[in-house]
């Protein structure tokens, strides 16, 4: 479709202030891509409804992480930027590839397990089939790689799944694509509960540091965060995961190694080192937060973007999805 070149996909949901998880365990990797590869990033509110919204706050947060892609470095110019529901051909497509998903294959998924665990009241099917509209975001641009954080990692599996079991009915219809995880903060957990994954969704905002949380507050949240009862900064998961948390935010943001974050704060307390986290976390942000708020504050702009964003999207798009549809049977007289 690209004439040799390989492309890059990944989406963010607007379901919430993104984290500092969102930040370097997808965001802030989906540049590394725009030179070589050609970049799609969407921003996914047709995933965001498998869960009540708020109809005025989905929108404000579709141009938010619209502005964020933006401040991230993601130049429109270099990479596709858009929104998905202003494409269609996602959600059809996803109803094909519903009838290529096992019951089974879905029922599997730890993320459905844990969300229809939160949310009882509504366990809804698009809570359900929401795997296979990822599939299909990601199948209709022929993606190679797709840069995700460790918790979707189960979901570009599934995909890969089914892209192959299409693929064997219709041969050569979708590349096989593989989820891409940085070195360093493919999981970043919470602050208050290292054993769980920080997450947009988190009811307690100390637990989360969000990538708009201004300098005084992330020091304080990461002054607060939950260590253990030694005083040693070193690195191990499984025994000290708030501490090792650290560490790795640390890192991520300084460009240190984990060794060298050890050898650096060996012999001084949590006290020091917490703030030392913080520091390098609001430093790290700070330049990012100010494109941010120039970007949002030029509502025109992010909607010639959208609407550029869309097009470069559906003629790709239309592309795969006509091929789909022809393979399958479906008449189509023009
Ligand atoms: P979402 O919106 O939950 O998260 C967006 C991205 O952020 C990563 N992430 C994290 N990485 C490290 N540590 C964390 N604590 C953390 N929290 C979130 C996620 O892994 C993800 O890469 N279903 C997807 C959105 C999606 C998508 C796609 C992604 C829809 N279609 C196609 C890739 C390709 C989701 O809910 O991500």
């Amino acid at each position: 479709m690209f004439k040799g070149q390989k492309v890059s996909f990944s989406g963010v949901q607007p379901s919430g202030n993104l984290t500092i998880g969102n930040y370097l365990g997808a965001i802030r990797n989906f540049k590394e891509y725009s030179e070589q590869y050609k970049t799609f990033y969407c921003v996914v509110d047709e995933h965001a409804i498998t869960v009540r919204q708020v109809p005025a706050d989905l929108r404000r947060r579709t141009y938010e992480t619209l502005a964020l892609y933006m401040a991230c470095g993601l130049d429109p110019e270099r990479n596709t930027l858009y929104v998905q529901s202003m494409v269609h051909e996602h959600a059809e497509l996803a109803w094909i590839l519903n009838c290529f998903t096992m019951f089974g294959e879905l029922s599997r998924m730890t993320q459905f397990k844990d969300k229809s665990a939160r949310h009882a009241d509504n366990i809804n099917a698009g809570l359900f089939t929401y795997p296979t509209l990822m599939a299909a975001d990601i199948l209709l641009y022929q993606t190679d790689v797709v840069p995700v954080g460790v918790d979707q990692v189960q979901h570009v599996e599934l995909c890969r799944d089914i892209a192959n079991r299409f693929n064997q009915i219709h041969p050569d219809t979708f590349t096989v694509p593989e989820a891409v995880l940085p070195k360093n903060g493919k999981k970043i957990m919470s602050l208050s509960e290292p054993e769980k994954k920080m997450s947009k969704s988190d009811e307690n905002p100390n637990a989360v540091v969000y990538i708009l949380d201004d300098r005084d507050t992330i020091i304080r949240k990461f002054k607060r965060a939950v260590t253990d009862s030694e005083s040693e900064v070193r690195f191990a998961p499984d025994e000290k995961p708030g501490v090792s948390n650290l560490i790795t935010i640390y890192s991520c943001f300084t460009g240190k190694t984990i060794e060298e974050t050890e050898r650096e704060f060996a012999g001084r307390g949590y006290g020091d080192f917490k703030l030392a986290v913080g520091e390098a976390t609001a430093d790290a942000l700070a330049p990012v937060q100010t494109r941010y708020r120039e970007f949002l504050a030029d509502r025109a702009m992010l909607e010639s973007q959208m609407k550029k964003g869309a097009m470069e999207a559906t003629c790709y798009a239309r592309d795969t999805l006509a091929r789909v549809k022809k393979k399958l049977g479906f008449v189509q007289v023009r």
